[in-house]
């Protein structure tokens, strides 16, 4: 795995073994902003939810998450499935406290990444965070999340990740009314989200990619 810098100066990891990112080379900060920030958070009007990562990766979803908390923010409980860990060498490789300036979440960040396994970490600002070494194939939870970033490697790299069966599971585990993110814009996994009970549409993507997927569970 080798840190790559992207076009906004941030950094991410490419996994020779898979030909693939773990970010967008647009911009991963740019990126995991856009998709997951602005078109994820920010457009529940909920003030305490509960969100689900599909693959914490590098953690910078989450650390952008906890960014927005505060007394102005939401109060969130993120619970993010991994099932193949990073090394620490390599996540802090990634460096995303610089890329993001986030000076005074560097100890907590690095708690949330070392954190053992389903254990909870109370951080600042109403942010509650823990992860599983689960995949998200073995998913069973029901009408626990208000927000889903759905942040997998792509279809064409991982297709067991975007089957009908996941979107179910994906459903059940969404509240009614909760919305789902993707940077992915394909027509296969939208037609595999609406099949699994979801409304799913394409919005407006990063930059770099024209589209991506937002899907809400109706109420
Ligand atoms: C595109 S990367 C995620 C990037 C991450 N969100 C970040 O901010 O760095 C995809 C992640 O999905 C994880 N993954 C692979 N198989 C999985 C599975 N079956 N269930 C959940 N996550 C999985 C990978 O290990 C990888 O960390």
């Amino acid at each position: 795995m080798i840190p790559v810098r992207t076009e906004d100066g941030s950094f991410t990891l490419d996994s020779p073994a898979l030909g693939e990112h773990y970010h967008s080379l647009f911009g991963a900060v740019t990126e995991s902003r856009h998709v997951y920030i602005e078109q994820g958070l920010r457009s529940t009007e909920k003030s305490k939810l509960d969100i689900l990562e599909v693959g914490l990766g590098t953690g910078l979803n989450a650390l952008l998450t906890w960014m927005e908390c505060g007394p102005t923010g939401p109060q969130v409980d993120y619970l993010a499935l991994e099932p193949y860990p990073l090394p620490q060498r390599l996540r802090m490789a990634a460096d995303h406290i610089s890329s993001i300036n986030a000076p005074g979440k560097e100890k907590g960040f690095k708690a949330m990444m070392s954190l053992p396994d389903s254990e909870w970490l109370e951080l600042q600002d109403g942010f509650r965070f823990r992860w599983e070494r689960q995949e998200v194939q073995q998913l069973e939870m029901k009408e626990a999340f208000d927000l889903v970033y759905f942040d997998a490697f792509a279809p064409a790299i991982q297709p067991a990740m975007w089957t009908l069966d996941v979107f179910r599971r994906i459903h059940r585990a969404m509240r009614p009314g909760a919305i789902l993110v993707t940077y992915c814009a394909k027509g296969d996994v939208r037609r595999a989200m609406i099949q699994a009970g979801l409304m799913a549409e394409r919005v407006q993507g990063p930059p770099g990619k024209h589209r991506m997927l937002k899907a809400l569970r109706p109420e």
